[in-house]
């Protein structure tokens, strides 16, 4: 088995289904019932008609007899719905998958893209109670900075913490 980390690019070819098929299948691995409503998101997400500057990474796997599927993805987003603020978003390993290093390699792979590009301050909003996310996040540098979160829509969340991860000053 191999494994492979890729950016996809905001102009991917929308008219080529198979990766939207494919992310919706990463993200609704245990909610089946939610593909098609994920379909849209990522419709949405690579069609720009969610604004705002977008990175997506994406783990592939290639099994013995060749074939190959997505294991893992995560987006990062500087979300006009929370000050412009670069966001780690919807970081997900398929349950087979997890602890093998996959999410926090994908994870800083994105971080490494936006350190060239000169962005310093990357923060993430994780649920209070997401144990394997915040060790995650804290093992690569991140601290809590407030207790409860404005969510990348614009809704405080008191259930969600905010962490930062300041590059120039940790790496
Ligand atoms: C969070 C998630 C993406 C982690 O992915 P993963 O590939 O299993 O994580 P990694 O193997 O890279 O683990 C990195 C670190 O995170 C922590 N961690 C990961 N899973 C953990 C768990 N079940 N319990 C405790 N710590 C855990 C550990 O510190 C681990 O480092 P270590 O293995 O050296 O101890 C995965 O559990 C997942 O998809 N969860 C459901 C979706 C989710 O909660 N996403 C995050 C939203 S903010």
């Amino acid at each position: 088995m191999k494994t492979s980390i890729k950016k996809i690019d905001c102009s991917y070819n929308l008219e080529d289904n198979r990766i939207i098929d494919k992310l919706a299948g990463v993200l609704c691995f245990e909610e089946p019932e939610m593909i098609k409503k994920s379909k849209e998101f990522w419709n949405d997400w690579f069609s720009n008609k969610i604004e705002g500057d977008k990175i997506t990474i994406v783990t592939e796997k290639t099994n013995k007899d060749n074939k190959q599927s997505l294991i893992g993805v995560v987006r990062f987003w500087k979300t006009p719905y929370c000050n412009n603020k670069w966001l780690i978003e919807g970081l997900e390993v398929i349950a087979t998958e997890r602890r093998k290093g996959i999410g926090r390699t994908m994870v800083k792979y994105g971080l490494d893209i936006l350190r060239k590009s000169g962005i310093e301050k990357i923060s993430v909003h994780i649920r209070n109670t997401n144990i394997p996310s915040i060790r995650l996040h804290k093992s690569l540098g991140f601290v809590k900075v407030s207790l409860g979160a404005i969510d990348s829509f614009g809704e405080f969340n008191e259930n969600i913490d905010e962490y930062i991860l300041l590059l120039k000053e940790t790496w």
